[in-house]
């Protein structure tokens, strides 16, 4: 089968096509024919060679994959052979033309959710998910800020949080992804690039600032978000790229808190959770992963280039 390796840490184009040996599952794992495999921003990390967990190489990247189970390990019974699944994670890298993932990590995936749309579902949605209900206690009628909300992580969080009753306020960078912020269920949507957005949040939420902050680039932000929040409000960092600096009275007279999350050290019970939370979600039409561009496996650099640049609108995926 292809798939793509990486023999030294660097850029896109450490990525390579080649030709390797297909997969077998070993007991209690599952083999996924890969029909998509999503792109996100901590595959670019890894392949730098420069984030806290180090792959060992050689490596295939990808840690999201959709497609149909070709084969079953020895006592696997959560799957069976030809059932659509998404990977919660996989033990051998989604950017190939199939994956070994453990039985826990294969999840069924909704026929009305394409192959494309499950690719973007483990990251985001897990992310999303653990960020507003798990680390920030989001309960219905609180006002959610989303902070970054036209890529992946952000859409998800728009869409979960509308389902459960909060208040949306998203930002994007660009009117296409501000349109698809609204489109996806924010009740208003902000342009980060503007000098003056965080006084129009102020005076949506009619002075009472945000109960929850969802923080996609802490390192430009976090500062600023301390101040918007409402009385025992929280911010989750989810992205962060760089150190910032904040100012710790703007928590204490708000009683407010700032938390932080790495889907990377979730642990089992909670993702169990989280995972049957967006099963349902799939199913009941309420979450719909957005699939921004779907590029072709061999061209994963360009997939990489478009994933850490400006003007999100959904998911990138890539195609076997
Ligand atoms: N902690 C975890 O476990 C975890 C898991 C998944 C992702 N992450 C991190 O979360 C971040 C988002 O991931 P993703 O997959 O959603 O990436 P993505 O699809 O590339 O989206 C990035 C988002 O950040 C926005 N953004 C750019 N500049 C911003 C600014 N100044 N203020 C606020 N938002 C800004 C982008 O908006 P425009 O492009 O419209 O400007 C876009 O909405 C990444 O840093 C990623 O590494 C962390």
């Amino acid at each position: 089968m292809k798939a793509i390796r990486v023999h030294e840490f660097g850029g896109p184009e450490k990525m390579r096509l080649e030709e390797v040996s297909n997969p077998s599952a070993s007991p209690g794992q599952v083999v996924i024919q890969v029909k998509a495999a999503g792109v996100n921003p901590v595959d670019t990390y890894l392949l730098a060679g420069t984030y806290a967990f180090k792959p060992s190489l050689p490596y295939t990247p990808g840690m999201d994959a959709a497609g149909v189970v070709e084969s079953v390990g020895q006592g696997v019974t959560r799957v069976r052979e030809g059932d659509r699944v998404y990977a919660g994670g996989t033990l051998s890298g989604a950017y190939a033309e199939k994956t070994v993932c453990s039985e826990l990590q294969a999840h069924p995936l909704p026929t009305k959710i394409s192959f494309s749309q499950g690719a973007g579902v483990n990251v985001p949605y897990a992310t999303a998910y653990r960020a507003l209900f798990q680390i920030g206690q989001a309960l219905a009628g609180e006002i959610a800020f989303v902070h970054g909300a036209s890529g992946a992580v952000g859409l998800a969080a728009v869409q979960l949080a509308r389902a459960a009753g909060l208040v949306v306020i998203g930002t994007g960078g660009t009117a296409k992804g501000r349109e698809l912020v609204l489109r996806e269920g924010a009740h208003h949507a902000l342009d980060h690039r503007a000098p003056d957005y965080l006084e129009h949040l102020r005076s949506i939420t009619g002075g009472h600032g945000a109960d929850i902050i969802v923080e996609m680039l802490a390192n430009v932000n976090l500062g600023k978000d301390l101040a918007l929040l409402a009385p025992r409000g929280r911010v989750v960092v989810v992205g962060s790229r760089g150190p910032v600096e904040i100012n710790p009275r703007d928590m204490m007279g708000r009683d407010a808190s700032i938390r932080a999350m790495s889907l990377l050290v979730a642990p089992a019970e909670d993702l169990a959770g989280i995972h049957s939370a967006i099963y349902a979600g799939l199913e009941n039409g309420t979450l719909r992963p957005v699939v921004g561009q779907e590029i072709p496996l061999a061209d994963a650099a360009r997939a990489h280039k478009a994933v850490m640049e400006p003007g999100a609108h959904g998911k990138i995926v890539l195609i076997p």
